[in-house]
């Protein structure tokens, strides 16, 4: 069996000031060596400061969005190019309030993605249903729909990461049972297998999102499939962060 480092990343999605880089350090004290992949996307203003204070430490920095073209007239608007400069090695592609607060479809996912590949980034790319879309019986082929309109033909194993992010399970603290998101994150591997081969989607990690929290993370993290976590709220302090990654650390 092909054996898949973890990953424990945190979206601070819009929140964080300087104030909140004491957070960074403490995590970076909390976790020396861990057993896992660590990254942190915070908002861009923050990027660089972040990158800068963790240094050397195993962290990694990423992005929560890109544009799709190199440079130009696009006010507020920040390139792949740029994430890279301000010392991002990852960036969010996707994420579900993009989808709904930006009206992104899979065809801008794409098109991002193919960007943010040719400057250098590893892409984190979120799919997952609306509540409605779970009641309808149509996950599986909203899921499926998702992850072929929105990932780019050139990912590899190691550029690629697939983030399952049930919209009605984000900031609810509802969490779907095991049951439910191991069905989805085994449909998406042998999707990725059908897509890409199984070279290389047996390397690509499919992380679970959606209130993870220190309480239910031993759980999820056993789920078949589940290669870590895109931790939204209980990323924003180490406190809460520290526990999730050290569960993951324990779930081998
Ligand atoms: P919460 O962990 O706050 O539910 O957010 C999940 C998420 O959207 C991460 O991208």
């Amino acid at each position: 069996m092909t054996k898949r480092r973890k990953l424990a990343a945190g979206n601070w999605k819009m929140n964080g000031t300087s104030a909140e880089l004491g957070e960074v350090s403490a995590l970076i004290k909390a976790h020396p060596a861990p057993g896992c992949d660590i990254l942190l996307c915070p908002p861009a203003t923050l990027l660089s400061r972040m990158a800068g204070q963790i240094g050397d430490a195993p962290i990694a920095v990423g992005g929560q969005d890109c544009h799709a073209e190199l440079s130009g007239a696009h006010t507020g608007d920040i390139s792949a190019g740029m994430l890279v400069d301000a010392g991002a090695s990852h960036v969010i592609l996707g994420h579900s309030e993009r989808r709904s607060d930006h009206d992104e479809h899979d065809e801008d996912v794409r098109a991002k993605a193919r960007a943010a590949l040719a400057a250098g980034l590893k892409v984190v790319i979120c799919v997952g249903e609306t509540l409605a879309e779970r009641e309808a019986a149509n996950t599986l082929e909203i899921i499926g729909g998702q992850l072929a309109g929105s990932i780019p033909d050139l990912v590899t194993g190691d550029t690629l990461i697939v983030a399952y992010e049930p919209v009605w399970a984000i900031g609810t603290g509802k969490v779907p049972t095991t049951d439910q998101i191991g069905e989805v994150h085994d449909f998406i591997r042998l999707k990725l297998e059908k897509r890409l081969g199984a070279g290389v989607a047996l390397s690509v990690r499919i992380l679970y999102g959606g209130s993870v929290k220190a309480s239910n993370a031993a759980e999820i993290f056993a789920v078949s499939n589940v290669d870590g976590a895109l931790v939204g709220g209980a990323s924003l302090k180490s406190a809460d962060f520290s526990p999730i990654i050290a569960a993951l650390e324990a779930s081998g």
